[in-house]
């Protein structure tokens, strides 16, 4: 085999109770990575199709930097020719970095005969967002790779968790489509948090964990709230507000910010409240002349990276 295409989902990161540990894979949307052995030592960037503004520098681009991470490790050179399809916006807060560093990773694997098992893909796709947006954060690349909900506490591969998902349910995501850098992002944010506050927080997270386990969607909905990134980042989002309330008022069982945002999430049960949901969303936008993207996707295990080819 000299060639692989692989795909990686795009994520929800942080999902309002784990900034920086937590994220749930988006099965359907997400980057396709092609990989060709190219017989030097070098890894060259052929084509980016709708990332105009990405860079084709291989020391910059998050698929060439993480697969360079690869062979280091590996102490073995074999260079390859990397074409990227990205399948939704940088900038988005849809874990976009993370899809393409997530498939190359997979993809890269793969083409070297699977020397690294999944979790330890993890840390190397981790690289590529230390290059793309300066903090190696795995919340995103993590469920990229696994798929489905991942708590993520360290770059231990056994400290990477595998958490159960509650049936049908579903995330509705909506992108408004303003650009906002992850690094900008961070650097808004306060690094001093009341102790109270984050005992509450620390007390919603293990609520939420547990209401997987325990297939409890009132805790799940009532467990799933932010108390210390959102009041920060929110400001950032237009309509935020309006969107939040619009969502709960038709029975999601929670809403937030995806990742570093602009894109907000609800999470709904069953195809009808998703659909209400939707529309909704969608209503709250259009009346304030906002340009969105809509996204619905199951909840599903085992929608992380994958060949697919
Ligand atoms: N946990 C990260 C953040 C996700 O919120 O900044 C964005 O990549």
């Amino acid at each position: 085999m000299n060639s692989t295409k692989a795909f990686a989902p795009a994520t929800i990161a942080n999902f309002n109770v784990g900034y920086d540990v937590l994220g749930l894979s988006l099965n359907g949307i997400g980057d396709e990575v092609e990989l060709t052995i190219n017989g030097t030592e070098e890894n060259r960037i052929i084509h980016i199709k709708n990332g105009a503004e990405l860079p084709m520098e291989s020391e910059k681009n998050c698929c060439s930097v993480v697969i360079r991470a690869m062979q280091e490790n590996l102490g073995e050179f074999r260079g390859v020719d990397i074409s990227i399809l990205k399948g939704f916006d940088s900038g988005s807060g849809l874990g976009s970095s993370s899809a393409s560093s997530a498939a190359a990773a997979f993809g890269y694997n793969s083409l070297v005969g699977n020397p690294f098992g999944k979790k330890e893909l993890i840390v190397f796709a981790a690289e590529g967002e230390r290059i793309a947006c300066g903090s190696a954060h795995i919340d995103n690349v993590a469920p990229s790779i696994l798929g489905g909900f991942v708590l993520a506490n360290s770059n231990d591969p056994n400290n990477i968790i595998e958490l159960p998902i509650i049936d049908n349910l579903f995330a509705v995501t909506l992108f408004p489509k303003i650009k906002i850098n992850t690094s900008d992002s961070r650097k808004i944010l306060k690094k001093n948090i009341p102790l109270e506050t984050v005992s509450r927080q620390i007390g919603l997270m293990g609520a939420f964990i547990s209401s997987l386990y325990d297939n409890n969607l009132e805790r799940f909905s009532y467990s799933m709230q932010d108390l210390i990134i959102e009041p920060m980042r929110s400001l950032l989002i237009p309509q935020f507000n309006e969107m939040k309330a619009a969502s709960l008022k038709h029975n999601a069982l929670a809403f937030g910010i995806s990742g570093s945002g602009p894109s907000v999430f609800a999470i709904t049960e069953g195809i009808e409240n998703t659909n209400q949901v939707l529309m909704a969303l969608k209503e709250v936008c259009d009346a304030a002349n906002l340009e969105t993207q809509t996204y619905t996707n199951a909840l599903i295990k085992n929608s992380g990276a994958r060949l697919i080819k």
